[in-house]
């Protein structure tokens, strides 16, 4: 990856609409847009955003040609650590088989089997394509090792490429726990989070029939916290289940997926503080039914975006993608959607510094190859995301 740092402060300017989420800017919406932009950089952080014709003098210039910019995306959930693909799998769900949890060992296997030199290089790859499209944060998790070995050099391997760093060693019972699952539980409360604690700022469990259920992941959850690590969930994927309210009660940052909610579970996200991550990519490669972002937004849940990113459920790293498909298919606006893929991904880390172009922030920009963040959901499968900065530097 090239990287271009620059001396001194610089103006981004000629911005033809300029995504801030500070709806004290602007248009006064909570994408805080505003027409004929400037954005001000100096070291690694914004220093002033506004109209182009009140920009303060600055030391260099770049021009962005009438077009848009919006802070860089935030993918707050993603499985980076793998090995394989499953290829096979994915050809048989689109021949009309469905998907399972299952297919997890598939991975486990071969993420086991791999150097970790094979896998760091899978990370930094899919690192590089998140960032070409815009992706400037990403949450990567474990989960496909599922030994106290595998999973802490999953986690190390990990945070070798980002900060945010989930510990999911309650993926699925591995089959060599297959009779035991409490002895699994056991491990991934005991010897496996020692192990594991030092790498992770997170743990999250896969709350699920045929995963984990209620009493599991709490215990796992609470454990997790006991050493420091917050809670996330992988909440209601696949059917109705516990996994939303138990991860409101415990104040998890997220319960991810909620694609099967109740009235009581929308009405838990809407009076907690835990994000409602919607994944799209996982019901679009697993022909499922969509998640009601309307629903939730209506109640007053805070929303996320998020790739999913991973070899079974949902491979693609394209942040620009979810937003078309929650668009499309999940009764949200652009500018809603543009919102949750950026401060939602922010809110969903429980992260102040991302997420949004104001002074203070992080420098994270990705400049559109369009006159409006409206285009990517209007534009779907384009590339538009042309150049990114991250901590104030360019970095595609
Ligand atoms: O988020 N739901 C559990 N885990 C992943 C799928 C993992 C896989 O199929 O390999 C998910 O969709
Ligand atoms: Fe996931």
């Amino acid at each position: 990856m090239t990287t271009t740092t620059t001396a001194g402060t610089t103006a981004l300017t000629n911005i033809a609409s300029l995504v801030t989420n500070d709806p004290s800017l602007g248009d006064g919406t909570p994408i805080g847009l505003i027409q004929d932009a400037a954005v001000v950089i100096d070291g690694d952080r914004v220093v002033w955003v506004g109209e182009s014709s009140k920009a303060p003098a600055t030391d260099n210039a770049v021009d962005a040609g009438g077009r848009a910019v919006i802070p860089g995306f935030v993918d707050s959930h993603s499985h980076l650590v793998f090995a394989g693909d499953r290829t096979q799998e994915f050809n048989a769900r689109m021949s009309g088989r469905a998907y399972s949890a299952g297919g997890i060992r598939t991975t486990v296997a071969a993420t086991r089997a791999a150097t970790d030199a094979e896998l760091s290089a899978n990370v930094a790859r899919y690192l590089a394509e998140a960032l070409r499209q815009g992706t400037t944060t990403q949450e990567t998790k474990s989960g496909y090792g599922l030994t106290v070995e595998d999973e802490a050099r999953a986690l190390r391997i990990a945070r070798e490429h980002t900060d945010e760093v989930t510990y999911l060693g309650a993926h699925i019972v591995p089959p060599d726990h297959a009779d035991d699952p409490a002895a699994y539980v056991a491990l991934v409360t005991g010897e496996m989070l020692d192990a594991c604690a030092p790498y992770a700022r997170w743990i999250d469990v896969f709350c699920e029939k045929g995963a984990f259920d209620g009493d599991q992941a709490r215990a796992i959850l609470t454990a997790g916290a006991a050493k420091g690590l917050h809670p996330r969930v992988h909440a209601n994927q696949l059917s109705y289940g516990p996994g939303v309210q138990l991860a409101v009660e415990l104040d998890a940052a997220s319960a991810d997926h909620c694609t099967h909610l109740t009235d009581a579970d929308v009405d838990a996200l809407a009076h907690g503080a835990t994000v409602a991550t919607l994944l799209p990519g996982a019901e679009f490669s697993t022909r499922a039914a969509w998640p009601d972002a309307r629903r939730l937004l209506d109640a007053g849940a805070t929303v996320a975006l998020s790739t999913d990113c991973n070899p079974g459920s949902s491979f693609t790293s394209s942040m620009p993608f979810c937003i078309a498909l929650a668009v499309r298919d999940m009764g949200m606006t652009p500018d809603e959607a543009v919102w949750s893929a950026t401060a939602g991904g922010a809110a969903a880390l429980r992260r102040q510094d991302i997420g949004r172009l104001t002074p203070g922030a992080r420098a994270d920009l990705a400049l559109l190859d369009a006159p409006s963040h409206v285009h990517l959901a209007y534009r779907p499968g384009v590339p538009l995301v042309t150049a990114v900065w991250r901590a104030g530097e360019r970095v595609h």
